[in-house]
């Protein structure tokens, strides 16, 4: 039995790994996604069938119980989840994976005595700990992620303020660990602890700078889930939390390369800019609006057009027609390319795995580095539903909440289409000089009609 189980779980770590490999293209993606699940079911059915353990039948009914509810509401909830509330849902599921181990970590809490192993308690804290800090995190990104928690509430020095609690906690750890304390009331306490401080990380971080939260909440969840692995010596968990936890950090710090922070600064705060004053209202200049047609005629004639797509493309669901904007241009000679931003849209890789969903060729996707010293040779630039992406306060205003930020610089372009359906600001809150400069005219509607009619118009030249 012993020898079938550990065959199972590495044939699942096997196709956890392949999985990984296969998600890091959109083409193989969803293979990925079922090679990884389908794994993950085998070690399910392993570790349920197959442990040492006799384990009463009520128990059997008990996990068959708790799978088939938990089974229902998850294969519901991602049927019916819209593609924008995506990010919101991996949220979710972060926090929950953190609130599993967590609750792990509280039941074994009661087995600590004075002679247990300095590990196994350090272990069993750390699961607590982290668990909290997942579980009530990933529900304020949630709740920044849906609009919920919209304002960025700062208490004054919150550096000083959230050093000095995780200070503590990893203190109050270390003591309960050489103590090896194990009263319920302690690991309640320490629960408390955790979700505090989950709270005061992340309700401070300010708008553009969520996705690095995001992907260290991704992170916390895998290595809460490995140190569960740890305690119950079970291979594929923890292989499963380290494979999490790892990719975890790498999007982490690619994601603090795009916002130009280091982890440094995530992890012990002096991060999330400044909070922007509800109602400041800069004068900017003034707007010049276009209409699909004037547009539709200058990327007509255009050599070379550069399309810049954001969060309103999800939005809109403008994904269809934005692909057949650029096949109608490609044949009418009109060299055309996407500048993909790490941090459009609301999730790592948003704007990439929206456009592949309307197939459009992976090669025309053309990361920020490549593509920003090519928008001076762009005749024209269409920006669709993006925001805080193209937004010159990241170069030019040290007040600004995303000033450092890496943009795309779409100004060095001869002219500048932007699409959207006002003046409102983007997830920053904050206002974009490029709207008022005189080389940009605004196309204002939602993206899928305003798109359509640009096309239907360039069908008509
Ligand atoms: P945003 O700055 O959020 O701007 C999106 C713009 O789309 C808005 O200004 C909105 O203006 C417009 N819009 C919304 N619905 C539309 C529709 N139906 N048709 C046309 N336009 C529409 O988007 P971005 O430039 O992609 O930047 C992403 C932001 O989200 C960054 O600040 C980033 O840090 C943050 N963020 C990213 C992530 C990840 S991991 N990618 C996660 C969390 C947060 P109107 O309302 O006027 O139409």
């Amino acid at each position: 039995m012993d020898i079938l189980l550990s065959i199972i779980y590495l044939v699942a770590t096997v196709t956890f790994i392949v999985g990984l490999k296969l998600l890091g293209h959109p083409e193989t993606a969803k293979k990925g996604n079922s090679t990884a699940a389908l794994g993950m079911g085998l070690a399910i059915l392993g570790a349920i069938f197959l442990s040492k353990e006799n384990v009463p039948n009520i128990i059997y009914i008990l996990i068959a119980l708790a799978l088939l509810i938990g089974g229902v509401i998850g294969w519901l909830i991602a049927i019916k989840v819209e593609m924008t509330k995506m990010p919101e849902l991996v949220s979710l599921f972060n926090g929950f994976g953190g609130a599993s181990a967590a609750l792990i970590g509280l039941v074994e809490f009661g087995n600590i005595t004075t002679s247990s192993e300095a590990t196994i308690v350090a272990t069993i804290i750390s699961g607590v700990v982290i668990g909290a800090i997942t579980f009530s995190g990933s529900l304020v990104a949630w709740g920044k992620l849906n609009g919920t928690l919209k304002s960025v509430v700062k208490l004054p020095q919150y550096n000083i303020i959230n050093n000095l609690f995780i200070i503590g906690i990893i203190a109050f750890s270390a003591y309960l660990v050489i103590a090896g304390i194990g009263n319920p009331v302690i690991a309640y306490a320490l629960l408390a602890l955790g979700l505090v401080y989950g709270v005061l990380f992340v309700l401070p971080i300010g708008g553009a700078d969520m996705p690095v939260v995001i992907s260290l909440l991704n992170s916390l969840t895998g290595i809460a889930a490995a140190i569960t692995g740890v305690l119950y010596d079970n291979k594929v968990m923890l292989v499963g939390g380290i494979l999490v936890g790892s990719a975890g950090i790498i999007l982490t710090v690619a994601m603090c390369k795009a916002m130009n922070r280091t982890l440094g600064s995530v992890i012990f705060g002096n991060f999330g800019g400044a909070v922007v004053a509800e109602g400041v209202n800069k004068t900017l200049g003034t707007i010049t609006n276009t209409t699909p047609s004037d547009s539709a005629i200058m990327m007509n004639y255009a050599t070379n057009v550069i399309i810049v797509p954001g969060y309103g493309l999800a939005v809109a669901q403008a994904q269809h027609v934005i692909h057949e904007l650029e096949e109608l241009l490609t044949k009418k000679g009109v060299n055309v390319k996407y500048a993909i931003h790490p941090v459009a849209g609301r999730m790592p890789g948003h704007m990439n795995v929206l456009l592949a969903e309307s197939n459009v060729d992976y090669s025309l996707l053309v990361e920020m580095d490549d593509i920003n010293p090519q928008f001076n040779n762009a005749d024209v630039v269409l920006v669709v539903g993006a925001n805080d992406v193209v937004n010159p306060a990241a170069h030019n205003d040290p007040a600004s909440p995303i000033f450092g930020m890496p943009i795309l610089d779409v100004e060095n372009a001869k002219h500048i289409i932007v699409n959207k359906r006002s003046m409102n600001a983007g997830y920053a809150g904050i206002e974009n000089e490029l709207f008022y400069n005189s080389k940009t005219t605004m196309l204002f509607g939602d993206a899928k009609a305003a798109l359509t009619e640009l096309v239907s118009e360039l069908k008509g030249m």
